[in-house]
């Protein structure tokens, strides 16, 4: 077994992400490679068939995603980064540990509840089974830390859950892996409604940032952002929601404590601390989009990148399938 410990962390090929996933998840990926951690990193393609999708359009976005990440800051020297449905690994393994998942567990999914919701004309059997693919995600690859939005706690205990639960019936199989939920800025909100998480899906494009908007689009949008009419600038995210979120904002892409930034605008004005937010954002992703934007024209190289990643992942997650056949009986 591998001395350091091992990270493993997905992401859905979705568009462009916003501020939101940047802060809370990517922008910690590319930071945790420095630390002392073998980092697994993969885009989930057989996961975002739990909803609708055009062909052509998940191919595209699935590439969009590869470039997004490099640009990101993840070295594929240092880290594997892969695709989900190049190591079949991951689709085996989720058939086996379905049967150690009960539906009652399954049940009590909140995302699962949401979704069926949302796409109440497709409530298909992989979105019901979508928590067992990502513990195999997990699992294939005995992964200590997985760095997720804390929207993906539940889908991690379900993972430790199935683990212990195979673990104990036949002998241990897997690490049993912990959640890494970022220290700060963990929860960005909604610039519109600073009570709900910022999300791409919100009807009012202002509430949000995509990570590729452009560099006056962003300063507008945290122009219009909700603040309040007390005309103080201090940390309080049950009484001042909006003013709590942009100097919490501020400090992640500052790189202050959220103190820090309370100093830094004190006796200021509403209108430089959106000022200042929205330069500090800028200013960290434009070389991020000016590499994505240069990258998405060098399909070759993402694709050797990913060949080169799925080759590395496979021979990790083909160990530990051979394990979870041998305990099973499948090995005859
Ligand atoms: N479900 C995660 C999300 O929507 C994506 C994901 C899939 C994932 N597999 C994973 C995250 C494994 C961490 C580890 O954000």
């Amino acid at each position: 077994m591998a001395h350091k410990k091992t990270i493993l962390s997905g992401i859905q090929p979705s568009g462009s992400p916003t501020l939101g996933n940047y802060v809370g998840a990517l922008r910690n990926w590319s930071l945790l490679q420095q630390e002392d951690y073998e980092c697994f990193y993969c885009v989930v393609n057989l996961h975002a068939i739990t909803v609708k999708q055009d062909p052509e359009a998940l191919r595209r976005r699935t590439m969009d995603t590869v470039a997004l990440l490099l640009a990101c800051g993840i070295n594929p020297s240092t880290s594997t980064l892969f695709v989900q449905s190049h190591v079949t690994e991951h689709a085996e393994l989720t058939w086996v540990l379905n049967c150690y998942t009960y539906m009652g567990e399954l049940n009590r999914m909140t995302q699962f509840k949401d979704k069926s919701v949302k796409h109440a004309d497709n409530i298909n059997a992989g979105l019901y089974t979508y928590p067992v693919l990502m513990a195999s995600d997990i699992l294939l690859y005995q992964s200590h830390l997985v760095p997720v939005g804390a929207d993906q706690k539940q889908h991690l205990e379900i993972a430790r859950d199935i683990a212990i639960r195979f673990n104990n019936a036949h002998g241990d199989a897997f690490v049993i892996p912990d959640g890494y939920i970022p220290k700060a800025g963990g929860r960005v909100m909604s610039l519109q409604d600073p009570s709900q998480k910022m999300s791409k899906s919100d009807p009012n494009p202002n509430g949000y940032i995509a990570i590729m908007d452009d560099p006056a689009d962003i300063l507008k949008k945290f122009k219009r952002a909700v603040t309040d009419s007390e005309g103080s600038i201090h940390f309080d995210p049950q009484a001042k929601p909006g003013v709590s979120n942009l100097l919490a904002i501020y400090s992640v892409f500052a790189n202050m404590t959220v103190p820090e930034a309370e100093a830094h605008f004190a006796g200021k004005g509403y209108g430089h601390l959106k000022t200042e937010t929205a330069e500090a954002v800028i200013a960290d992703l434009a070389p991020l989009q000016q590499t994505y934007n240069k990258l998405l024209a060098e399909e070759g190289y993402l694709r050797e990148v990913i060949a080169k990643g799925a080759a590395q992942a496979r021979a990790r997650a083909a160990q530990t399938l051979a394990d979870v056949y041998h305990k099973v009986g499948l090995d005859v």
